[in-house]
């Protein structure tokens, strides 16, 4: 069996991303295991996964950002995490925090980066006219959605999509990109 890295999902909302990280890591290839989810907001539904999978999972407020990347850190320590994953995380790291963390952090944005960074990225893709859109896997440097690209999917815009029909179809492919950019990374 291949040596899994100790991973550390960050999340501020639903989740959807992790549960499909969390799925692929049962597999007995997959290079990863996830052993802590952290999330910045209590109220994130993204937090039941940890309760269902069994998975240690913590919450803590980030209004201060530096207790909340010590809070972090701490928990990252003692869980010998190895491996950072943002995934609907909605705050930014600090340089600070990226510089002493010594391992791989990445993040999925909804987007064909470097297009489109930020926020309401379907709002803008379709005021834009844009023909494609996609999702992007990439590290975490100390500029958002900047860092080096590990992987893309792209599809076709429909001239009829709404923010949210583009945003459910995208979805659907950050949900098989981020395990693939994951494979990827470790291959
Ligand atoms: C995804 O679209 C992701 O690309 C963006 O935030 C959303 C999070 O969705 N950064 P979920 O919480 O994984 O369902």
């Amino acid at each position: 069996m291949v040596k899994k890295i100790n991973t550390c999902i960050l999340i501020s909302g639903n989740g959807s991303n992790l549960n499909s990280i969390i799925k692929s890591s049962r597999d007995y290839n997959f290079p990863i295991n996830v052993k802590l989810i952290i999330s910045n907001n209590k109220n994130a539904f993204g937090l039941n996964y940890g309760k269902k999978f069994n998975i240690y999972y913590k919450y803590f407020d980030s209004k201060n950002q530096y207790i909340f990347e010590r809070n972090c850190l701490n928990e990252i320590k003692r869980k010998k995490i190895k491996l950072l994953c943002l995934a609907g995380f909605m705050k930014v790291l600090s340089k600070n925090f990226i510089k002493n963390f010594k391992y791989k952090i990445i993040n999925i944005h909804p987007s064909l980066l470097p297009k489109f960074k930020g926020l309401n990225t379907h709002e803008r893709v379709l005021k834009k006219k844009e023909i494609y859109s996609g999702c992007t896997v990439h590290y975490v440097n100390s500029k958002l959605d900047s860092g080096t690209i590990i992987k893309k999917r792209k599809i076709l815009v429909k001239p009829n999509d709404s923010v949210e029909s583009l945003k459910k179809r995208i979805l659907k492919e950050e949900h098989k990109l981020y395990p693939d950019a994951i494979r990827s990374i470790f291959k």
